[in-house]
């Protein structure tokens, strides 16, 4: 979903920009130095308002994470809240996640979340899709050798799609849901998104794979 431009984002971004990097050309290799401690770092690509990642970095303060998003629209929500909060192990990137392997160096990441990632159901938009092989092969490079993928959809054929993508890749696959909110075992740590607590109220099953290279 596209969200208006907000007329007070970019005068907020600019003032901020020791919580959030716009187009960075010379990151690659150095995010951690934009964190108060060197520790674990994840990534979430597409993390909309990010309700996700800010409740991840909260329970994990033990580990680095970046919220990464390509609207402004949708960043400068999440950019407002951090502001309040000043979550010292949270980074948002304002960019698009096609470029992944110039902002990131290889092995950068300890892991990497998808949520509700758009679906582009048409053929010829496939290669938007985040799980295309074009995608998957930016993520193998940015993730450490035992890095993970964690991703979750009530989107029957993009998670289809998704695991015969990752599949043909070679990715190998650690856990498997069809209905994550029925997996007592599963679920017991889930952290829900905006997305999917929208989606699952309204009845639609939610999908979640665990996955390395
Ligand atoms: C359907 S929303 C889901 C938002 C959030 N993850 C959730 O579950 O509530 C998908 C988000 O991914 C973002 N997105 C899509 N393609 C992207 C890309 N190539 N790079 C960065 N963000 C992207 C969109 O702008 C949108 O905010």
């Amino acid at each position: 979903m596209r969200l208006r431009n907000k007329p007070w984002a970019k005068e907020m971004i600019n003032d901020n920009l020791d919580l959030i990097s716009v187009q960075p050309t010379d990151m690659q290799g150095k995010w951690q130095s934009k964190f108060e401690k060197e520790q674990p770092l994840f990534l979430e690509l597409g993390s909309g308002k990010g309700r996700f990642i800010t409740d991840l970095a909260k329970q994990n303060p033990q580990n680095n994470y970046i919220a990464m998003e390509v609207q402004e629209g949708a960043i400068s929500l999440l950019l407002k809240k951090q502001v309040e909060m000043k979550l010292p192990n949270l980074q948002l990137l304002l960019d698009n996640g096609s470029k992944l392997s110039e902002l990131f160096a290889e092995n950068e990441i300890d892991g990497l979340y998808l949520n509700f990632s758009d679906p582009w159901p048409k053929t010829r938009h496939e290669k938007r899709r985040l799980t295309y092989k074009a995608f998957l092969e930016q993520y193998k490079y940015v993730l450490k050798d035992d890095g993970h993928i964690k991703f979750k959809t009530d989107n029957q054929g993009l998670f289809e799609y998704s695991l015969i993508s990752m599949n043909n890749y070679g990715m190998k696959f650690d856990e498997i849901s069809l209905d994550l909110h029925n997996n007592e075992g599963l679920n017991l740590n889930n952290i829900q998104t905006e997305y999917e607590e929208k989606f699952s109220k309204k009845g639609f099953r939610i999908n979640y794979l665990k996955a390395h290279f």
